[in-house]
């Protein structure tokens, strides 16, 4: 199949591979928790008459850019604004028990990164803003209010940047001065910390995608939904989720993990007592990867990981 882009330039990322895991050509209730421009949710729609989604974003830009693209598809589509941890809610609110099959395309979408107005991008210069709710507090919120100990723990765990000290500290000497609330006024401050290296990766690349996961809570929520998704899976069908970055894949292989496992007895116990019987398999051993050609036509492919588990039995 080729990949469409659409207006903004958007490709769906393992597209394919997604539709060749879900199966929407037999028809069903799919969610797409994670909405975007809907170009995953528009090719599944496209999959079959039979098809009916239900659409979440927290995003409410993305959710009406979304809702005009699947407008064609009529009363086949429900979109919901919220936030995917609180599908069991939402579902219940739709009056559906079961799916047949969902998606979760995690992060950040093209849009969210090309408007300059959202702060999501070091490459645009505007407010330091990153909310995908647009509500709450903003990147430049916890810039200006948290102290140094908290800020250096969001650049280390959640960027796994190495000079996030550094980068702290200044940040909290810098404030007292001006305010830090521009993408190109924090891009340069991280740039007086760590010295940029020919050939490397941005140093500023690592700060901004702790400070969006920060503002926007990304991993808290995660495992909720992982759960959640999982207990509302008929029987045969899949739940899929697209990660960006080792934080959000290591959950997403964990919570799989523990949903295949057979038997949840300490190991220090002699005999099995729970008596679990396997109700999920794991459809990708190891995550599916972009190919070098997805890669080359849409660079935003490059970190994905693709996992699929799938409801085999009923408990
Ligand atoms: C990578 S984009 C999805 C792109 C989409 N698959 C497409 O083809 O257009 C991720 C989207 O998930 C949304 N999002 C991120 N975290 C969310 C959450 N916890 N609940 C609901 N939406 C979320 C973002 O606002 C963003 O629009």
């Amino acid at each position: 199949m080729e990949e469409k882009s659409d207006a903004s330039g958007h490709v769906p990322v393992l597209l394919p591979e997604v539709l060749e895991l879900l199966q929407p050509g037999r028809g069903g209730i799919f969610v797409d928790a994670t909405l975007g421009l809907g170009g995953h949710a528009e090719a599944l729609l496209d999959s079959g008459a039979e098809v009916r989604l239900v659409g979440i974003d927290r995003d409410p830009d993305a959710l009406a850019l979304a809702g005009e693209r699947l407008a064609r598809f009529g009363s086949r589509v429900s979109l919901v604004a919220g936030r995917h941890e609180d599908l069991a809610e939402i579902l219940d609110g739709l009056g559906v028990a079961r799916v047949d099959g969902v998606l979760a395309d995690l992060g950040v979408s093209s849009m969210q990164l090309d408007r300059a107005e959202r702060g999501f991008s070091f490459m645009r210069p505007g407010p330091l803003d990153m909310r995908m709710s647009r509500a709450g507090r903003s990147a430049s919120d916890l810039v200006r209010d948290e102290d140094r100990d908290e800020l250096e723990r969001i650049f280390w765990e959640y960027g796994e940047e190495p000079m996030a000290g550094k980068i702290a500290r200044l940040i909290v000497e810098k404030r007292k001065g001006a305010p830090i609330d521009t993408t190109d006024g924090l891009r340069s401050l991280v740039h007086a910390a760590v010295p940029r290296r020919p050939g490397k990766i941005d140093p500023a690349t690592r700060v901004f995608q702790a400070l969006r996961i920060a503002t926007n809570q990304e991993l808290t929520g995660l495992t909720r939904f992982l759960d959640d998704a999982i207990e509302r899976l008929s029987l045969g069908s899949r739940l899929t989720v697209l990660s960006y970055h080792s934080l959000e894949d290591r959950i997403v292989k964990r919570t799989f993990a523990r949903h295949t496992a057979v038997c949840t007895c300490p190991p220090s116990f002699p005999a099995c007592v729970c008596a679990r019987k396997r109700v999920m398999a794991l459809v990708t051993r190891q995550p599916i990867r972009p190919s070098d050609e997805e890669v080359s036509k849409n660079p935003r492919s490059r970190s994905a990981r693709l996992r699929a588990i799938e409801r085999t039995g009923e408990g």
